[in-house]
C-alpha cells in the first residue's frame, strides 16, 4: 500500500516473483493461534450491530472462527468459490504496483505474521489479524469484490496520471475506514475500523468525528491520518452505491481535482451531507486512544 515507506524494493530471499510466500500454517506457535483466538472473541462482543451485514455474513461464510489462525488452504476454496478472490501472504508492504497487480487479479495480499500478545490494541504493519478478519470477510460480497478488482486496475492507471495519492484516499476511506448506511442505522465495514475494537466504539459512538456522505472528488481531496482514531468517516449508501460511482472513468474526476487544494481532515464544506458534525474533542486533547 501506498500508506507506508517501502521497506523493499524487489522481492526479498525466499518470496516469488510476485512477491508472495507460503503461509506456513504449520508453523504457528500455540500462542499465535491464542492472539487470533483472543482478538476474535474480544471483536465478536462489539460488532454484532455496529458491523455491516455484508461483513458479518463474510464471517459466517468463511467459518473464521475454526479456532486459531485461519489456514488459507482452507478458507481459499470457499471464497474462491464465492467471488472469486483468494487470499496470498507476502512478506510486508510491497510495491503499490505489485499491490494493484494483485487486486487486480482478485488476489488480496495478507501479511503472514500475527501482532505479539503485548501488542492487542496497535500495531503500525497490517497483520493477519487485521489483513484477513478485517478485509477477507468483505470479499465474500459480490459489489465489493468487484470494486476491489477495479481498485487494482484503477490503481494502475492512477499510478501513471500521477493520481495515486487521490486514489489512495479512496482506498483509505473507504476499504480501511469506511461507514455505510444500514436501514438500523450506520454500521462499519472499513478493515481498519472492524479489526480495533477501540475504534470500533469510536467510529459509531464518539462525538468527535465528523461523518460526512460519501462523495468520490471530495474524498479524493481529503487528507488522512495513519496514527489515530479518524477525525473523518465517509458514509456510503450502500456497496453498490460505492460501486456505481467507482466503476465510472475517473478520467473527469482527476482532471477536476488538478486545479483544487487539499482538504484539511476536519474541514466541513458548505457542500458536504453532514450526518455528524464532530466536536474534534478528542483529535483536540492530543488522541492517541
Ligand atoms: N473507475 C476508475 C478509473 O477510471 C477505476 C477505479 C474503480 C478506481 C474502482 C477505484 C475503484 O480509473
Ligand atoms: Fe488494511
Amino acid at each position: 500500500m501506498s500508506d507506508f515507506e517501502h521497506v523493499f524494493e524487489k522481492p526479498p530471499e525466499g518470496a516469488a516473483a510476485d512477491w508472495t510466500i507460503p503461509q506456513n500454517w504449520a508453523a504457528y506457535t500455540e500462542v499465535e493461534h491464542q492472539t487470533w483466538d483472543t482478538l476474535y472473541a474480544r471483536q465478536m462482543k462489539i460488532l454484532p450491530g455496529r458491523a455491516s451485514q455484508a461483513f458479518l455474513r463474510g464471517l459466517e461464510a468463511l467459518d473464521l472462527n475454526a479456532g486459531g489462525i485461519p489456514d488459507f488452504d482452507v478458507i481459499n476454496p470457499k471464497l474462491q468459490a464465492l467471488t472469486g478472490w483468494t487470499v496470498v501472504c507476502v512478506p510486508g508492504l510491497v510495491p503499490d504496483e505489485v499491490f494493484f497487480d494483485h487486486l487486480a487479479n482478485r488476489r488480496f495480499v495478507s501479511g503472514q505474521f500475527i501482532r505479539k500478545p503485548d501488542q492487542l490494541d496497535y500495531l503500525q504493519e497490517p497483520d493477519i489479524f487485521h489483513d484477513v478478519f478485517g478485509h477477507v470477510p468483505m470479499l465474500t460480497d459480490p459489489d465489493f469484490a468487484a470494486y476491489m478488482e477495479a481498485y487494482g486496475k484503477g490503481g494502475q492507471r492512477a499510478a501513471s496520471l500521477g493520481m495515486l495519492p487521490n486514489l489512495a484516499r479512496l482506498y483509505w476511506y473507504t476499504v480501511e475506514f469506511g461507514l455505510m448506511k444500514e436501514a438500523d442505522g450506520l454500521r462499519i465495514y472499513g478493515a481498519g475500523i472492524v479489526s480495533s475494537a477501540t475504534e470500533s466504539v469510536f467510529a459509531l459512538d464518539d462525538a468527535s468525528p465528523n461523518r460526512l456522505g460519501f462523495d468520490l472528488e471530495r474524498v479524493m481531496r481529503t487528507l488522512y491520518r495513519i496514527d489515530d482514531f479518524q477525525q473523518v468517516y465517509f458514509v456510503i449508501d450502500s456497496i453498490e452505491a460505492l460501486k456505481e460511482v467507482t466503476l465510472k472513468d475517473f478520467g473527469p474526476v482527476y482532471a477536476a481535482l488538478k486545479g483544487q487544494d487539499d482538504l484539511a481532515i476536519e474541514t466541513i464544506l458548505p457542500t458536504d451531507n453532514v450526518i455528524t458534525h464532530g466536536t474534534q474533542a478528542y483529535a483536540e486533547n492530543g488522541g492517541r486512544f
